[in-house]
C-alpha cells in the first residue's frame, strides 16, 4: 500500500471537489465459481482500493463530506472465520493504515445512510457492475436493481483523479509492466511448433505467478488472432501459424500492464506475414511518435488507420483515398476496434465507470462500426496512462458480410481479400505514459516489436 497520506490526501481532494452529501464506497465480496466456498480470486473494486486501499471482503466506505467524517464500515473476524482463512489484524488496525480512525460494524450502515437521507443529504454511489452491487444498493437504499442512479459528479471526480497518474502510481504500473513485459519474452523465447496453445498460456501465466503477481486479465494465447478476443487454448500450434498473445499481470497493490504480441511459430515470419506485420508495425511506430500533451487521442487512433490503410493500399488489398477512407470508416474491415485505453488500476481503466467520462471527457462516442470500439478519443494530459494496440486482422465473416452488402466497393478489392481470409491477424501492444511533453513507454524491459527483433528470439 502506499503512505497513510496518499489515501487522506486523495479523500481530501474527492470531498472538496464533489462538495458536499455523502459518498458511499461498496467493497467487493467473495464471488462463487461452482459453489459459495470454491471462489473467484477475490479482487477489490478499484475506486475503494484507490482511495481505501483495503483489499478484504465485505467492507463499506462512507465519506460523509457534510458531517466532515470518514468510516470504514466492517466486521471483526470471527473465530470461524480465523480458523478456517487465517487471523489478520483488526479492522481499526487495519483502517489507520489509510488514515482512518472511525470503524463501525456493517449492520450499523443502513441506519447511517436512513438518518443522513431524512436530514435532505444527497447520498453519492458510483456504477454497480456485479450483482452483489445491486442487492447491496437494494438493501441499503430500496434502490430496485436496474433504477440506479449513480452520481455523476462522484463518477466525473473520480475520473479526473484516477486518470491522472501520480509519480507513485506510474512506479507501480512500471513494476507490473516490466513482469508483463517478462511474460511476452517468455512466450517468445520458448513458443516451438507442435505445443498446443495451452501450454503457451501456461508459460506466460507462471512468469506472472513466479513474480508475485496475479493476472490483470484472462490471457489470449491464440493462432486465430483475427478473432480480437480469444480465450480459446485448445488449438496446436503449427508450422507457418501465428501465435498472437495478449497477457498481462498487475501488482500486488492492483496495477495492471497489458501487452501484446505476435510471433511467428517457426523461426520466421513467412513473406506474406511480414509484409502485413511491418505495416501494423508502421502504425504502432507512428502513433507512438504522435503521444503528447494536447493531442486528441482519436487523431492518433485515425493516423493509425490510415498508416494501416496505406499500407494495405500498397499490397492492393485497398484503393481511393487513404483520408477519405478513414472517415468512411473503410479501414473497420481490417481494424475494427480502437487503438488504445486507459490503464491503471483497472485493465480498461474505470470502464465500469463509464467510458464517455474516462475516454471522451463527456463528449459522445461514434456510433459507428470501428469507432464504436474507440475507448479513448480525449486530448491527451500528463498523467495519462495508456496502451497503443493498432491491429491487423483478417475476419472471414466480416469479409463475406461486407462484400454481400457492396460495402465500401470503391475501397476495397475484395477479388485480393478473399486471398487473405486464411491469414488469421495480428497485433502489437505497448504501454505509455503521457509526459510534460511527449511519453515514455511504461516497464524496464523491452519486448520487441519488429519483425526481426521477434526473430532474433526464436
Ligand atoms: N488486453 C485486452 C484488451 O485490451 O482489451
Ligand atoms: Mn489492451
Amino acid at each position: 500500500m502506499f503512505s497513510k497520506e496518499t489515501y487522506i490526501n486523495r479523500r481530501a481532494q474527492l470531498k472538496k471537489t464533489v462538495g458536499n452529501g455523502l459518498l458511499l464506497f461498496l467493497g467487493n465480496e467473495e464471488s462463487g465459481m461452482n459453489y459459495t466456498d470454491n471462489t473467484y480470486r477475490f479482487r477489490q473494486d478499484s475506486s475503494f482500493l484507490y482511495y481505501f486501499g483495503l483489499s478484504f471482503v465485505n467492507l463499506y466506505a462512507v465519506i460523509d463530506i457534510d458531517e466532515d467524517k470518514e468510516i470504514i464500515f466492517g466486521n471483526e473476524l470471527t473465530i470461524d472465520d480465523i480458523v478456517w482463512m487465517g487471523t489478520e489484524p483488526t479492522l481499526s488496525e487495519r483502517a489507520s493504515t489509510v488514515g482512518i480512525t472511525e470503524v463501525h460494524p456493517v449492520s450499523s450502515l443502513k441506519k447511517y445512510l436512513s438518518q443522513a437521507t431524512a436530514k435532505g443529504q444527497q447520498i453519492h454511489y458510483l456504477p454497480s457492475y456485479r450483482p452483489e452491487h445491486q442487492v447491496k444498493l437494494f438493501h441499503l437504499l430500496g434502490i430496485a436493481p436496474g433504477a440506479e442512479e449513480p452520481s455523476i459528479p462522484m463518477i466525473r471526480t473520480i475520473v479526473d483523479m484516477r486518470n491522472h497518474k501520480t509519480e507513485e502510481e506510474i512506479m507501480e504500473i512500471d513494476k507490473a509492466c516490466t513482469v508483463t513485459a517478462k511474460m511476452h519474452i517468455a512466450a517468445m523465447k520458448e513458443l516451438r511448433v507442435g505445443m498446443k496453445e495451452y501450454e503457451v498460456a501456461a508459460i506466460i501465466e507462471a512468469t506472472a505467478k513466479s513474480n508475485g503477481c496475479p493476472l490483470s486479465f484472462p490471457t489470449i494465447a491464440t493462432v486465430c488472432g483475427q478473432t480480437l478476443h480469444n480465450h480459446i487454448h485448445t488449438n496446436v500450434v503449427k508450422e507457418g501459424d501465428m501465435l498472437l498473445v495478449d497477457a498481462g499481470c498487475e501488482t500486488q497493490m492492483g496495477y495492471a500492464g497489458d501487452m501484446s504480441s505476435t510471433i511467428p511459430a517457426g523461426k520466421k515470419f513467412s513473406s506474406r506475414q511480414k509484409e502485413i506485420y511491418d505495416i501494423q508495425v508502421a502504425a504502432h511506430i507512428n502513433a507512438v511518435h504522435a503521444l503528447k500533451p494536447g493531442v486528441p487521442f482519436k487523431d492518433i487512433h485515425k493516423l493509425a488507420c490510415r498508416t494501416i490503410f496505406e499500407g494495405l493500399k500498397g499490397l492492393g488489398l485497398t484503393k481511393n483515398d487513404p483520408d477519405e477512407a478513414v472517415e468512411l470508416g473503410v479501414h473497420a474491415m481490417f481494424f475494427p476496434c480502437g487503438l488504445g485505453h486507459m490503464m491503471g488500476l483497472d485493465v480498461h481503466d474505470m470502464e465500469n465507470l463509464g467510458e464517455v467520462w474516462v475516454g471522451y471527457n463527456g463528449q459522445p462516442k461514434s456510433t459507428m462500426f470501428g469507432y464504436k470500439s474507440l475507448r479513448l478519443a480525449r486530448s491527451l494530459e500528463p498523467g495519462f496512462v495508456l496502451t497503443i494496440e493498432p491491429g491487423i486482422y483478417f475476419i472471414p465473416e466480416l469479409i463475406d458480410y461486407w462484400r454481400a452488402e457492396h460495402k465500401f466497393l470503391d475501397f476495397i478489392n475484395y477479388d485480393k481479400l478473399e486471398t487473405y481470409k486464411d491469414f488469421t491477424g495480428l497485433r502489437n501492444e505497448e504501454d505509455y505514459v503521457i509526459t510534460k511533453d511527449g511519453a515514455r513507454r511504461l516497464g524496464n524491459l523491452y519486448v520487441p516489436v519488429y519483425a526481426n527483433e521477434v526473430e532474433a528470439l526464436r
